[in-house]
């Protein structure tokens, strides 16, 4: 095959953009990064920019953290690969799971690994439906997901995902996917509708759903405590607690996907401990390893692990894995991650990054164009009252040196938690000058 392209135009054009429109690409090349300082990110014309959200909201110690390149510098002179496969693992993994296990809240207490969010997610799933049929429930393969949760670009995880965006033109969602509302009261809400009026209504309507579809065909329902990608959508007072009873009646597992929230962005340690959510299962990537190396994983219930591990026994095997699953360098990256977090204190850190995020931002409130300002812990966003209007600003702001995520009507802002007040304080100011 002969290219199609100029060899120029191909080389720039030879990597397929993720979420990019390939022609747009063609005509306005990406913006290059060559450099990170902290919070900040240098491009190959040499401007400087704060990426107020942390890359994808995932590179909580900066953009060049040097304990975590000593620390996959030192894995990689002494063991760079091996894997956990048929009775072997890694010295560095195990300490991992020691560590990692006895920070998880609640009933969590076992851990399997992966790369990344997306496969989480897809293990998460065939998980609880293998759960399930252990416990005799072979029919419980459907898993109810809601509108604007972003669940990973593999194949169930996409379908999973309420984004039309990722689904167009993938032969998605799959028939196995039950939607439900999402808990996003200024755009969802019924004239007049309190918040907890709101919450109480999605639980009756999940519940009826459920009876609706059968609860004997549904295995588990998904969700992230605060929904990120959708526009960081802070659910209401007693809407978690209504849906976990709601899922416990009708014996569905819960998935709480923590690839955002993990590790402190919502003031605790787990989204989970600031909802009072009890999951099944949870997943965790992104801030597991500060975004330095691709590292997932499914942490999951003592009770759940019983009954997975005894028909794997039945099996003969776990009949899953993936060949950097649990990677020696991730672990000892996220081991270092996990000592940098508890030496800043984390939550103590965001609770104190995340007042002066919300102060910072609350003149924002009083904006004729701002529909409205929500923050929990260190994570924020500001909804405007278009997308277009949200387009401009995110543009503004970035022509003035901060790049925010732009989701429709919606700049979301989730800076790394190396950010000093003072970057803080600048980051606000550059959102509510790029406000007009
Ligand atoms: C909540 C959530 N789950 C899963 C994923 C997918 O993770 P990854 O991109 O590492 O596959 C993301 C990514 O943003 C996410 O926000």
């Amino acid at each position: 095959m002969t290219a199609i392209l100029h060899p120029e135009a191909l080389a720039m054009n030879a990597h397929l953009h993720p979420f990019t429109d390939p022609r747009t690409a063609e005509a306005t090349p990406p913006r290059e990064i060559v450099s990170g300082d902290g919070i900040r990110v240098t491009d190959s014309e040499g401007n400087v920019f704060i990426d107020a959200v942390a890359g994808l909201w995932c590179a909580s110690l900066g953009f060049a953290p040097e304990r975590l390149a000593r620390a996959a510098t030192a894995q990689m002179e002494k063991l760079a690969y091996y894997h956990s496969f048929k009775g072997r693992t890694t010295d560095v993994t195990a300490r991992l799971s020691e560590v990692l296990s006895a920070r998880l809240p609640g009933a969590l207490e076992h851990l399997a690994y992966g790369t990344g969010g997306s496969d989480a997610v897809e293990l998460a799933v065939k998980l609880a439906r293998y759960a399930q049929a252990a416990r005799g429930h072979e029919g419980r393969v459907r898993i109810i997901a809601r509108t604007g949760a972003y669940h990973g670009s593999g194949s169930m995880s996409a379908a999973l995902t309420g984004l039309q965006y990722v689904h167009d033109g993938w032969h998605l969602p799959q028939p196995d996917v039950i939607r439900v509302g999402r808990p996003h009261w200024v755009d969802e809400a019924r004239p007049g509708e309190s918040e907890r009026a709101f919450a109480d209504r999605l639980v009756a309507e999940l519940e009826e759903t459920i009876l609706a579809e059968g609860p004997e065909t549904i295995a588990a329902m998904i969700g992230e405590p605060v929904q990120g990608a959708g526009g960081v959508l802070i659910p209401p007072e007693g809407y978690w607690a209504g849906v976990q009873e709601v899922l416990k009646r009708h014996g569905i597992l819960l998935i709480a996907d923590e690839v955002i929230t993990g590790f402190g962005r919502t003031g605790r340690w787990f989204g989970c401990e600031t909802y009072g959510i009890e999951p099944d299962f949870m997943t965790l990537a992104k801030q597991l390893t500060g975004a330095v190396f691709p590292l997932s994983a499914v942490a999951m219930t003592g009770a759940v692990r019983e009954d997975i591990a005894d028909r794997a026994h039945g099996f003969g095997l776990l009949g899953h894995g993936l060949t950097y699953g649990g990677h020696p360098v991730g672990a000892a990256v996220a081991l270092e991650t996990l000592a940098i977090y508890e030496e800043m204190g984390l939550e103590a850190r965001v609770a104190e990054l995340g007042e002066r995020l919300a102060a910072g931002l609350a003149p924002l409130r009083q904006h004729p164009h701002v529909r409205e300002v929500r923050h929990v812990g260190f994570v924020a966003a500001v909804q405007f009252d278009t997308p277009e209007t949200g387009a401009e600003v995110a543009a503004r702001a970035e022509a003035r040196g901060v790049f925010f995520r732009h989701i429709g009507t919606t700049l979301a802002v989730c800076p790394p938690y190396v950010a000093t007040p003072e970057d803080v304080d600048e980051i606000c100011a550059v959102m509510v000058a790029a406000a007009g």
